[in-house]
């Protein structure tokens, strides 16, 4: 790949020990980066920096705990790119069902844990570096009972331009995925799951859903190409407006 390259850049990935995370420490490390992966779960933690070909250390953090967050950069020192995929499933449903109570946690990984991420790991940001968040289709394409995930994803578009400005030159890209086989959607039974996969892949183009490795190289490009800033990339097969994937409306990415 053209651009500045990775090698020998230090790549911090919180939510780094599984999924998309996990891909892009994997292949920043295959490009020579040295990477440092945080996730609440010691022991995936553990396991997925054995899985990395490379110059690989990880630590457990809870990024949701703003003082956690603060402490891990405060001891991290300098490096090179901040990515954050740390996520979790959020249970949706119709406006009308909703409780805005527990509605309003759907924000705190995905929006507050980022905010302070990119709060407390930029001083640490050398020259040339970047931040590349993550949001999600629903943001740009949502469906009836998606209000809460679009409105988390619209956060988060409109979060990577804010801080684009606030932090330049240090360059802050969001990635964008459509639905995604990973362990986010674990919580479904097996026989669902695959369903749920089945229906949207009848719906794309490319007759599947994406892979892991595939968004990866989203943030790879982000990272390396030193030029865009503010920008969210969609990584997902174009698909009509009203026909789109068939998710449970109880659970969204
Ligand atoms: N998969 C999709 O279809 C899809 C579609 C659109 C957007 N996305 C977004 O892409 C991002 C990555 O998701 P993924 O699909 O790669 O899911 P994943 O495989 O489940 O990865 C999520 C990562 O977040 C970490 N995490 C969860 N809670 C955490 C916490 N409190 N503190 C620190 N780390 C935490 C998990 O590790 P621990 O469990 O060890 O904490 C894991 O490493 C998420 O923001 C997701 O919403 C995914």
């Amino acid at each position: 790949m053209q651009g500045n390259g990775l090698q020998n850049k230090r790549v911090v990935v919180l939510g780094g020990s599984s999924g998309i995370g996990l891909e892009v420490a994997k292949q920043a490390a295959s490009q020579g980066a040295s990477v440092v992966i945080a996730s609440s779960n010691p022991e995936r933690v553990q396991k997925a920096v054995a899985s990395i070909d490379g110059e690989a250390q990880g630590q457990a953090i809870d990024v949701s705990d703003e003082r956690a967050v603060a402490t891990f950069f405060s001891k991290l020192g300098a490096f090179d790119h901040l990515v954050f995929t740390a996520g979790d499933s959020l249970h949706l449903h119709d406006l009308a069902a909703t409780d805005l109570q527990q509605a309003r946690h759907a924000f705190e990984l995905r929006y507050w844990a980022a905010l302070a991420a990119v709060k407390y790991g930029s001083p640490h940001i050398r020259k040339e570096g970047s931040i590349v968040l993550t949001t999600g289709i629903a943001g740009q394409r949502p469906r009836k009972g998606w209000v809460i995930a679009a409105s988390v994803c619209g956060t988060i578009e409109a979060l990577t331009r804010a801080l684009a400005v606030e932090l330049a030159p240090i360059r802050v890209n969001a990635v964008s995925p459509g639905v995604v086989r990973t362990n986010l959607w674990q919580n479904m039974g097996a026989a669902e799951r695959e369903r749920l996969y089945e229906s949207v892949a009848k719906s794309l183009p490319v007759g599947r859903v994406g892979e892991a490795h595939e968004i990866a190289q989203a943030y790879l490009f982000l990272m390396q190409e030193g030029f865009g800033t503010g920008q969210t990339v969609v990584v997902m097969a174009a698909q009509s407006w009203f026909s789109g994937p068939v998710v449970p409306d109880w659970l969204m990415v």
